[in-house]
């Protein structure tokens, strides 16, 4: 045989990599303990073994979504293929979907549900600003939708939308309510059970702390109710959730092959889960938030303002810090960063965009030493920014 494409050359040479500190809206440093379980032997995806990890991770993510809902388990794919889920799960083509938007993902969600071919209608809110009890009882009275879509953490702002007494609302409606928690999940106070949320997804390389390529996801039995009374098949077989709950194990029947599981990123994953088991959730919840009031004084203490004024209302996960009126150039910060001491931050996302630095300190990351590091150096790059001439950074 002869190849008509030649050896690429670049594969010859060895993996190089730098090491970064992802002090971005993530994906955030898994724990070494997180790297070394991804290493281990594969095995096959069906395997008893695999099939034991795959329940203890489940185990597990009850724990972080405060949950008894047999369908939860996590998806193979990042949190773009949740949203798909969530939303191609619970709304058929041509039914009403409800979306708030007030950022990047609510208009992410929009899109999302408008290439399904649903009927979607959407409430705004200027990002940075979260949706009202009134507000949302008010979108449900006025469009009478089937479904409710609603980001707990905008990371594109920085925004928590509160959802205490949200799900009762919807219900009381008779609409079903879909949450995005992929930049909060594990970092502040979360009950999907109290709070009567139908669907909530989340990111593993945020606050869970595993790498990125998995992402859990839980339906209520409400939920799975109004799948089996769909019209129609749920249009992808990959994102079925009874599909998918059947591989996971979450219904009574043996478990059949439907796609081959990330069995590596399982591993992380149920490490990562251990590692917040070990602490206890609400000792990781409070060490985001004493993170991230750390990093909000010593920011203030720069003379530097967040996007969202109102402290409790601030994401204890992902921040957003106003760009100072005037200043010169607030690409060449994050650039800095990069260059002299490897550090991640980014710009803002979507509506936020060249208004703010972002900057997040999730999982294994948040800790006040991290801050400190980060509240030294980037003190050092704005002054850099400020005195130097562009073409020497
Ligand atoms: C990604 O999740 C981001 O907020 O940039």
């Amino acid at each position: 045989w002869r190849t008509k494409v030649p050896v690429p050359k670049q594969l010859l040479e060895p993996l190089d990599l730098p090491s970064v500190h992802l002090f971005g809206p993530g994906p955030a440093n898994p724990s070494l303990r997180t790297y070394n379980a991804h290493a281990m032997p594969l095995l096959g995806h069906l395997h008893p073994e695999f099939c034991k990890v795959m329940d203890e991770t489940k185990a597990g993510l009850k724990y972080v979504f405060q949950t008894n809902n047999a369908y939860t388990l996590a998806i193979t794919g990042s949190g773009h293929a949740a949203m798909e889920a969530a939303i191609m799960n619970l709304v058929e083509r041509g039914e009403r979907i409800l979306v708030c938007v007030n950022g990047l993902w609510g208009n992410r969600a929009r899109d999302i549900a408008e290439r399904q071919g649903c009927d979607v209608q959407a409430i705004e809110k200027p990002p940075g600003e979260y949706h009202t009890y009134g507000e949302i009882e008010q979108g449900l009275k006025d469009y009478k939708p089937s479904v409710l879509f609603l980001v707990h953490s905008e990371s594109s702002s920085g925004i928590c939308q509160p959802l205490d007494g949200i799900g009762a609302l919807c219900h009381r409606y008779n609409c079903l309510i879909i949450v995005d928690t992929v930049a909060s999940l594990g970092g502040t106070p979360f009950f999907t059970d109290d709070w009567d949320l139908d669907c909530v997804y989340t990111g593993s390389q945020k606050c869970l702390g595993a790498p990125p390529g998995i992402s859990p996801i839980t339906f209520s039995p409400r939920a799975i109710a109004k799948v089996n009374s769909r019209e129609f098949k749920v249009p992808s077989f990959y994102l079925d959730i009874k599909e998918l709950g059947n591989y996971w194990g979450c219904d009574e029947g043996p478990r059949r092959y439907q796609h081959t599981g990330a069995v590596s990123l399982v591993y992380a994953l149920r490490e990562s889960l251990a590692q917040i088991a070990e602490e206890g959730l609400e000792n990781s919840w409070k060490r985001h938030h004493n993170t991230i009031e750390h990093l909000w004084a010593g920011l203030e203490e720069m003379g530097l303002r967040m996007f969202v004024k109102d402290k409790a209302m601030r994401l204890p996960t992902v921040t957003s810090i106003r760009i100072p009126e005037g200043f010169p150039d607030w690409k060449a910060v994050p650039t800095y960063l990069m260059k002299k001491h490897k550090i991640e931050l980014v710009g803002g996302l979507g509506p936020t965009l060249g208004k703010v630095w972002r900057v997040g300190f999730m999982g294994h990351n948040s800790s006040l030493e991290n801050v400190d590091k980060f509240l030294r150096l980037f003190k050092e790059a704005l002054e850099a920014v400020k005195n130097r001439p562009k073409s020497q950074i």
